[in-house]
Formats: C-alpha cells, structure tokens, sequence
C-alpha cells in the first residue's frame, strides 16, 4: 500500500470517529436539556459537560486529519436517541459507549498495522476517556438499582450553582 492509500485508509477510520463523536455530543446535549427541563438540572449539567468532553475529541481527530491531508466531514451523524426517562437515556448512552470503544479498539489495530503511532496514541488516549464516561454509566446505573430511580432523581436535582 503506498503512501497515498495509508493515508486515505487512516483517514476514513478518523472520519468514522468523527462521525461517532458528533452523533455523541447530539445525543449528550439533547438528554442534557431534556433532563433540566424536567428540573434535574444536577444530572442534565453531568450530561451536557460529556457532551463538551466529546467535542475536545472532535477537535483532536480533525486536527489530525487536517495534518494528514484530509478533510474532516462534519456532516454526518448516526441515529440519536431521545430516551423517555433518565434510566433509558444512561442506558442509550452506555450502549453508543460500548459500541464506541469496539470501534475505536478496531480502528487503533489497524492504524498501529499501517505503523501510524502517533494517530494510533491520539485515538487511545480518547479510548481511556471512552471508557471513563462508559464506566461512569454503569455507575449512575448501579446505584438506581441501589437506591431506586426516584430518589435517585431526588438526589440529582439542584445543582451547586
Ligand atoms: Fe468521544
Ligand atoms: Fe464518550
């Protein structure tokens, strides 16, 4: 494979990512709103400040394929779900998560094979974030199970603002 194609291939998996990401901030932002306008503006803060952590990712991919020669398409995003309670959007969330982090694992083996490490690093730096934001999912969710979802919601309405 020539220069020109490595860096093609490399550049239409950052597109992907990019395209993961934007479906991410939509998804983040919307619960976020929907949940402060129901008053929980606690947990809807929690959502909206993901959706700002996946924009900084936005910006470090683009950056990328910038250096690469590349254009960033910001005109593509997958299906976002609107989720009718809080359990069902940390669950829409904890699902694009998952799928995220199968995405980017793939993406880095194969960047790492084209012996780009430097794009390989930037992606699993994001990846250790990935699975921060999927871990702290899986907590909100441990503890309704714990406490139930209306105290849970009790807990989460004022923020210190
Ligand atoms: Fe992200
Ligand atoms: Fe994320």
């Amino acid at each position: 494979m020539d220069s020109v194609d490595k860096n093609s291939k490399i550049i239409g998996l950052l597109n992907d990512a990019l395209k993961a990401e934007f479906s991410a901030i939509q998804q983040y932002w919307l619960h976020g709103l929907t949940l402060k306008h129901w008053g929980f503006h606690k947990i809807g803060q929690l959502f909206i400040d993901e959706s700002v952590e996946e924009r900084a990712h936005v910006n470090k991919i683009a950056k990328r394929i910038l250096q690469l020669g590349g254009y960033p398409k910001f005109d593509a995003i997958d299906k976002v779900s609107i989720g009718e309670d809080i359990v069902e959007m940390l669950n829409y969330n904890l699902t694009f998560e998952q799928n995220t982090i199968i995405q980017y694992r793939n993406s880095i083996h194969e960047i790492s094979s084209q012996h780009d490490y430097t794009t390989a690093d930037m992606l699993t730096d994001i990846l250790i974030e990935e699975e921060g934001h999927k871990e702290w999912l899986q907590s909100q969710l441990r503890i309704i199970a714990e406490i139930g979802v209306a105290q849970y919601l009790v807990e989460n309405m004022h923020s210190e603002e």
